[in-house]
C-alpha cells in the first residue's frame, strides 16, 4: 500500500514512519527541507496550509492512505497566534481532503482529548464535545470537515503523546529528564489527569486500523490515568533520578494562556474492543524507550 504521513519529523509522525515502513511503501512529508530515512521511506517537502502544493503531491504520490500527524500542537501559541494554529489544524486538513480524489483514498487523522471540556475525564467516543481553549476548538473543527467530507476517514483522539524522537523536538519526558539529570528543580502540576500514551503503542493501533480497514471515530491512550505530577515521578523512578527535585504545582498557579482541561483523558473501550490491540503502561513504556535510547 502507498501510504502518505505528513508531519513525519513529528513525534508521532516518525514512529509511524518507523513502523509502518516495514510493511508499507512511505511517502513522509514534514516543513523542512530534507530528512534522512536510511532508505525506509522517500522524503518531500510539504506544507499543508498551501493548497497547491498540497494538491501537487497528493497529485504525483497517488497515496491509497494518507496519515496525518502535521499539526500545530502549541497549546499555548494557538491561543495568540489563531490564524497560523486554524490554517494549520482546521485549514490544512481540508486542503488534504480537497486534494484527495474521491475514490478508496483514504484519511487517518489524530486528534485529541482537548475537545472536551475536562470536567469529567475520561472520555468515550460518544460523550459530547466542549473544547475550552482554542487548539482544542481548531481540533474539532478539523474532526468536523473530515466527518462531513464524503471522504473515508478514520480519526484517533489520544492525549499527552510521548516517545523517542530522533528529530530534537519538545517532549515531556526528555524536559523531565533533562532537568532531573541536571539536579534542577522542577514543579509540575497535580491537577490536570489524562492517560499518557506511548507514540510507539499509537503507531501500532494506527496499523491495526489500516489492516483491519476500519473507520470511524476511535480513542487510543495509554492504560494509566494519572496526573502530570505523578506521570513525572513514573518518569524520575524508571530513570533513577531524584523524585524530590519534583514539587507539585497547580494549574491556576502556573497561568498558562490557555486554559486546560483537569480530568482530561480518554477510554479506549470501543478500539480495545474492535481491534484487540495491545495498550501499554508507562512503567513499561518508558523502560523499552530507556532500552532503545
Ligand atoms: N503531543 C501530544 O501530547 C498530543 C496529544 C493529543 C493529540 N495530539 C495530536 O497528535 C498529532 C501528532 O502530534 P505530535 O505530538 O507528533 O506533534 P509534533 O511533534 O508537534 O509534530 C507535528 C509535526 O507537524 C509539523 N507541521 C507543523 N505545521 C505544519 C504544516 N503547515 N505542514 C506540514 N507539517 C507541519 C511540525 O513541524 P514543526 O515542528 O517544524 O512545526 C511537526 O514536525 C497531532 O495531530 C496532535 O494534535 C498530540
Amino acid at each position: 500500500m502507498n501510504i502518505l504521513i505528513t508531519g513525519a519529523n513529528g513525534m508521532l509522525g516518525e514512529e509511524c514512519v518507523k513502523v509502518l515502513s516495514k510493511v508499507y511503501t512511505i511517502t513522509a512529508c514534514d516543513l523542512q527541507d530534507s530528512h534522512e530515512y536510511d532508505g525506509s521511506a522517500v522524503y518531500q517537502k510539504l506544507d499543508i496550509v498551501d493548497q497547491e502544493i498540497v494538491k501537487n503531491i497528493v497529485e504525483n504520490v497517488q497515496p491509497e492512505l494518507i496519515i496525518n500527524c502535521a499539526a500545530y500542537t502549541d497549546v499555548d501559541g494557538s491561543e495568540i497566534n489563531r490564524k497560523t494554529a486554524w490554517n494549520i489544524n482546521a485549514g490544512g486538513v481540508r486542503n488534504l481532503l480537497s486534494a484527495m480524489p474521491r475514490t478508496d483514498c483514504k484519511l487517518i487523522h489524530i486528534s485529541t482529548d482537548y475537545v472536551f471540556d475536562g470536567s469529567s475525564g475520561p472520555y468515550a467516543e460518544d460523550q459530547p464535545t466542549k473544547p475550552i481553549n482554542y487548539y482544542g476548538q481548531t481540533k474539532l473543527d478539523a474532526e468536523k470537515l473530515i466527518q462531513k467530507s464524503g471522504i473515508p476517514w478514520a480519526i484517533i483522539r489520544t492525549n499527552v503523546l510521548y516517545g523517542n524522537t530522533t528529530v530534537q523536538k519538545a517532549s515531556f519526558v526528555r524536559w523531565v529528564v533533562e532537568k532531573l539529570q541536571r539536579f534542577e528543580t522542577i514543579s509540575i502540576v497535580n491537577d490536570q489527569f489524562g492517560n499518557p500514551t506511548w507514540s510507539f503503542g499509537l503507531a501500532e493501533a494506527i496499523q491495526k486500523i489500516i489492516d483491519k480497514k476500519a473507520a470511524g471515530l476511535y480513542h487510543y491512550a495509554g492504560k494509566d490515568y494519572i496526573s502530570r505530577f505523578e506521570f513525572a515521578l513514573k518518569i524520575a523512578g524508571v530513570y533513577d533520578l531524584d523524585p524530590m527535585l519534583i514539587r507539585k504545582t497547580t494549574t491556576r498557579a502556573l497561568k498558562q494562556k490557555a486554559p486546560r482541561p483537569y480530568k482530561a483523558g480518554l477510554t479506549c473501550e470501543k478500539i480495545k474492543k474492535e481491534l484487540n490491540i495491545p495498550f501499554y503502561s508507562i512503567i513499561e513504556s518508558l523502560n523499552r524507550m530507556k532500552g532503545n535510547s
